[in-house]
């Protein structure tokens, strides 16, 4: 089949198409290199099967493909709100571009959503049937309210033009390739901890999050994508184990065998205090599970920045 993955370029888009060609699929990779790199597609350059090409989708695009992954977003606080009305315009513009193209070329269409449309939940665990709770004028709003907006955007095409959607509500995801410097609590502790510098934790540290290894996440991916087409979603995926901010850094701390020492700073606004997906729907429909445990998958991002920390001369 001829997939096209928006953001293909990103963390999760360029393991996504080394999924979809290991798979024997044909990937056409649209990015405008906002966030992601040359280098994170680089190896897949020759590949008979795989092309990229610079585009914004925030402008039309015309290609003949059977199935497209909408992932193309900053996806990190640093940089999505670097531009907050570029990035609205990513989602709700990207979003009408690529449902259009779908629509054009009877394509079936899969949206990069997020645990963010949950914004501070007050419900905990979050399950797909709670509308979440977001601040639409804070800084986070571009984002979270920009990926509500396009998931009603799928949804409408879906009942008004019959489209076959797949909605993922994703929620933090970490591995290789991640940007080093983009502020993440995984990407940035890892950083720190290979540098020796101090580990800043916002907040006590006490707030919680789940982190799912980026393959469990590629796979729950192909198999939403390859589901009926009556299932739509929107559907949880990432890893229910629960740990504290403070925790995973002294995971980090003592994986890297780093000097380390833990610093406190003040929380950002809107920050959620706590986020654990339910993914009762993601076990049954998809069947489902993550299978890579914290410290397997934090063994394995640490390798990969110790090299990338490495060719960048520290
Ligand atoms: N990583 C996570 O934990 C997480 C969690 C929830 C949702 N998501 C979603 O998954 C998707 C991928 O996230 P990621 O972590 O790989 O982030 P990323 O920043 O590494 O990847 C996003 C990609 O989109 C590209 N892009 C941005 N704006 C674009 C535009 N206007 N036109 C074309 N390309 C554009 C970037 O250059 C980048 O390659 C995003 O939609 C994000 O919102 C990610």
């Amino acid at each position: 089949m001829r997939y096209l993955v928006t953001g293909g370029a990103g963390f999760i888009g360029s393991h996504l198409c080394d999924r979809l060609l290991a798979d024997g699929h044909e990937v056409l990779c649209a990015d405008n290199y906002f966030t992601g790199s040359r280098q994170n597609i680089r190896h897949l350059l020759g590949h008979p099967d795989f092309e990229a090409m610079r585009h914004d989708v925030t402008f039309p695009l015309y290609v003949e493909v059977d199935r497209i992954f909408n992932l193309a977003c900053p996806a990190s606080p640093v940089h999505y709100q670097n531009d907050p009305v570029q990035t609205t315009k990513t989602s709700v513009h990207g979003a009408i571009n690529v449902l259009g193209l779908a629509k054009r070329v009877g394509a079936r269409v899969f949206q990069a959503s997020t645990s963010e449309v949950y914004g501070d939940p007050l419900v905990h665990p979050q399950t797909e049937d709670y509308w979440g709770n977001v601040n639409p004028i804070g800084l986070r709003a571009c984002y979270d309210e920009g990926k509500r907006c396009a998931e009603t955007l799928f949804f409408d095409y879906r009942r008004q033009h019959r489209l076959e959607i797949k909605v993922a509500r994703i929620f933090n995801t970490y591995g290789p390739r991640m940007h080093p410097n983009d502020g993440r609590v995984v990407s940035n502790f890892i950083v720190q901890a290979l540098n020796n510098q101090p580990i800043t934790i916002y907040g006590d540290g006490s707030q919680t999050r789940s982190f799912c290894y980026v393959d469990d996440m590629i796979e729950a991916f192909v198999r939403l994508m390859d589901t009926p087409a009556e299932v739509t979603g929107p559907i949880n995926l990432g890893n229910p184990g629960e740990y504290t901010i403070r925790e995973i850094a002294e995971i980090i701390v003592e994986e890297t065998g780093s000097s380390s020492e833990l610093v406190f700073q003040p929380l950002p606004a809107d920050d959620p205090k706590c986020r654990k997906p339910d993914i009762a729907q993601a076990e049954d429909v998809l069947d489902w599970h993550p299978a890579v445990t914290l410290r397997e998958g934090l063994a394995r991002t640490i390798a990969y920045f110790e090299t990338l920390l490495s060719n960048h001369g520290g």
